[in-house]
């Protein structure tokens, strides 16, 4: 029979759906011709695969070559189908047998000399390939990237000969070797170099607890930008599944996972000059954006009024929702976006708002904070001043209030337990309906709540934000069943933009 189906995966989103690369050889002129939806860089495996084949010391049938992929609906990027192809190739023309093919995938790109060379989006992959209990040959290029999957049976190839080989039962496939990971916890910037900033210190030990969106806005050179990097630092580390989930949309972007700081939370930090499509994803072949790659971390937006305002507008919509869905004309794809904004701004175009050095009119400076619309800033729970901290202050050595990273993050963890036990959550993730119940207040406190919002005019969004944030103040008070009202006035002070 010269019909031969080998398996593989597309790419859409950071899903990895199936893909079967059928093969049919006919009689007929010699030709190969390649349907099933593929976008260019398919279409051109046609040359890569023949080349590749022949410099592999087997021979490329002079028959008509039909490579049909299917589903036909799904478009198919990329070189990763030049493994398959080529395996069906062999398969159909009887030069490699078939045994092993029925519960093997394949993903790689050919070098014309039958190297193979990395693809992206091989974590996503692996992980459907697992639930189908399947076994991988990936390049070994993509070996680090492969080795983070656990309960998989994936091999590691150089060549498409090595694979050949393997087919054959010539040899065996290596698998991939792991690098043992540094847990989340090591490395970064620590807290201990930060002084003062009090205030601050205490807004950002609430946005790790509960997850929460934080502005930070000071005069330049106050340690705006230090505080925001020391964020991941004190964060709970990644579960395994958590991290496998940032991970994969790296692989999808092309980018490549660090193997020994996997466990670590993302920290990305794009530049005001982004394009919404940089910010959010997009392209034809829709790719992730940096919220996306901001995945379980954090955003790290500085000089948030610089952005444009569209771009900024963008952000509102996965701010709520957690993901990101991206639609183009043939095709629709959604990426996870659970990040943690945090933004920073100074008081006025030239930073020094509130000091006699400040030339800005109240004009300019009510332009400038315009620019940040109410609903963006609705979004933001926490919004906290970081004030020019005394010279003599930053030669000092380190204080006892200057903590450390290691001595926050124990507190962090201990307090998110409690909503972890309470939800399953942080608590910037319950929804509306879990409000009543964890974020109950006896009825003098409601009542002093709600003359306190009317007062300050916050909107129904502002009002549940609030309550969230002093859940989150309450748990780190101990996790008491009903807020008091310090939990709420120290929530509705960070209120004040
Ligand atoms: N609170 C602080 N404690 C210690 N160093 C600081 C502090 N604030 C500023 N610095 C010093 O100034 C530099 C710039 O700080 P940065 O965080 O970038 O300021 P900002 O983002 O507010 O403009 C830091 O690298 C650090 O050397
Ligand atoms: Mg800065």
């Amino acid at each position: 029979m010269s019909l031969a189906v080998t398996l593989s995966r597309a790419q859409e989103g950071i899903a990895a759906p199936q893909v079967m690369v059928e093969v049919h050889l006919s009689g007929g002129l010699p030709s190969t011709s390649i349907v099933g939806l593929p976008e260019a860089a398919v279409r051109e495996a046609r040359d890569r695969v023949r080349v590749a084949i022949q410099n592999t010391a087997f021979e490329y049938p002079g028959r008509r070559v039909t490579v049909n992929l299917a589903p036909a609906e799904l478009p198919k990027d990329g070189g990763r189908f030049d493994l398959p192809i080529a395996l069906g190739i062999l398969a159909a023309s009887g030069q490699v047998p078939r045994e092993k093919l029925d519960d093997c995938e394949f993903l790689g790109e050919l070098a014309l000399t039958g190297t193979l060379r990395s693809v992206s989006g091989v974590l996503p992959a692996l992980l459907r390939a697992r639930a189908r209990g399947r076994r991988v040959v990936v390049p070994r290029e993509n070996a680090a990237e492969a080795a983070l999957v656990s309960d998989v049976d994936v091999r590691v190839a150089d060549t498409l000969a090595e694979v050949c080989g393997w087919l054959r039962g010539a040899h065996e496939l290596s698998m991939p070797v792991g690098i043992p990971s540094d847990g989340g916890a090591d490395g970064g910037p620590d807290l201990a170099d930060v002084r003062g900033q009090l205030q601050a210190r205490r807004a950002l030990e609430i946005t790790a607890v509960g997850g929460h969106h934080l502005l930070l806005v000071g005069p330049p050179g106050t340690g705006k930008t230090m505080l925001a990097e020391r964020l991941p630092g004190i964060l709970p580390p990644l579960s395994e599944s958590e991290a496998l989930e940032t991970c994969a949309v790296l692989s999808v972007a092309g980018q490549i996972t660090d193997p020994k700081h996997w466990r670590r939370r993302p920290f990305r930090a794009p530049h005001h000059t982004a394009s919404a499509v940089a910010l959010v994803g997009g392209g034809s072949n829709p790719r992730p954006g940096e919220i996306s790659l901001a995945h379980n971390g954090v955003l790290f937006l500085d000089e948030l009024p610089e952005f444009s305002r569209h771009v900024l507008e963008v952000l509102r919509e996965p701010m709520e929702s957690g993901h990101i869905m991206i639609s183009r004309a043939a095709r629709q794809s959604t990426f996870p976006a659970q990040f943690q904004l945090v933004a920073a701004m100074n008081p006025c175009p030239c930073g020094h708002a509130g000091d006699p050095r400040c030339q800005c009119t109240p004009d300019q400076i009510q332009r400038y904070r315009a620019r940040i619309s109410g609903p963006l800033l609705d979004r933001i729970d926490l919004c906290v001043e970081v004030p020019p901290v005394p010279l003599a202050d930053l030669g000092t050595p380190r204080g006892e209030r200057d903590e450390d990273s290691a001595t926050v993050r124990a507190r962090v963890l201990k307090a998110r337990r409690q909503s972890l036990m309470r939800a399953g959550r942080p608590n910037a993730e319950i929804s509306t309906r879990e409000l009543e119940r964890d974020c109950a207040l006896g009825p003098a406190e409601r009542r002093w709540f709600e003359s306190a919002l009317e007062r300050l005019g916050l909107s129904a969004r502002a009002y549940h934000r609030v309550l969230r944030v002093a859940r989150t103040i309450a748990d780190l008070d101990g996790g008491a069943a009903l807020l008091e009202r310090e939990h709420l006035a120290e929530a509705l002070q960070y209120r004040r933009f």
